[in-house]
């Protein structure tokens, strides 16, 4: 058991409109998450989707049911604490990469680091942002703006970005969506690669089936329900 990270038990999430209508998104959803684990989640568009992976990285609460991080249900924590939990252990990646213009590349990678006060901490993680950013080809491109980027190039980024505090788990949402074939499918490898390499669980939302294989399993999201979607 000690190598889960995130279990849902039992999720379920609904929408009121002004208190009268009410829309069922989740409906009683179980899925456990262990380390080096991947899986693609599918489904229609509005199916609830980015609402699951939401609650997967606690920016959104489920309506009932238990969610728990390494064995812990999170309910026992304070906003404070969820929030210095999410930002170590969970990795983040969007459709749109959400990077900050006004930052250069070095500088947006290390965002997430800010709250870290630990000088030599502050170092190893400048070191870490210039090998990933290797690893990547973008060594020298850390003082350019996104503005001064690809759009495959800012994605990539914003997966470095994900990784520099060494989370346990990566969520993505869309990460392709707005990236050209070649540009998508560079990616899908780079962050299969993670995956494997440092054995990081990975939770990615996606329409294309191409990085959805990727993925050790799928899963298909519809009415509320989640199941195991074999294609392989
Ligand atoms: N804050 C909210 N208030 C009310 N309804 C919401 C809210 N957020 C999401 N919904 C509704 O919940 C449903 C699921 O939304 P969600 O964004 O999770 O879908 P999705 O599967 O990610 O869709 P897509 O593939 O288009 O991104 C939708 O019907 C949406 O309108
Ligand atoms: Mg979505």
């Amino acid at each position: 058991m000690n190598n889960m990270i995130v279990e849902l038990e039992k999720i379920s999430k609904y929408y009121e409109n002004n208190g009268l209508v009410r829309r069922d998104v989740l409906n009683e959803i179980s899925l456990s998450i262990k380390a080096g684990d991947s899986l693609a989640i599918v489904g229609p568009s509005g199916s609830g989707k980015s609402t699951l992976l939401n609650i997967l990285g606690t920016l959104d609460l489920p309506s009932s049911g238990i969610l728990k991080i390494k064995g812990k249900d999170i309910q026992q924590f304070t906003e404070n604490q969820l929030a210095e939990i999410r930002n170590k252990n969970i990795g983040f990646i969007f459709q749109l990469h959400h990077l900050l213009p006004q930052l250069t590349l070095i500088e947006n990678v290390l965002v997430p680091t800010i709250p870290l006060t630990d000088k030599n901490l502050k170092k190893t993680s400048m070191e870490r942002a210039m090998n990933l950013l290797e690893s990547v080809g973008m060594a020298d491109k850390i003082n350019q703006r996104p503005g001064q980027l690809s759009g495959g190039e800012c994605q990539r980024a914003a997966v470095v970005r994900a990784l520099i505090n060494e989370p346990d788990l990566i969520l993505a949402d869309e990460p392709t969506g707005s990236l050209d074939q070649d540009s998508a499918e560079q990616l899908g490898e780079l962050l299969t690669k993670i995956n494997k390499e440092q054995n990081v669980a990975m939770v990615l939302v996606t329409h294309s089936i191409e990085l959805a294989k990727r993925m050790d399993a799928i899963y298909k999201l519809d009415h509320g329900k989640i199941e195991r979607f074999d294609i392989k």
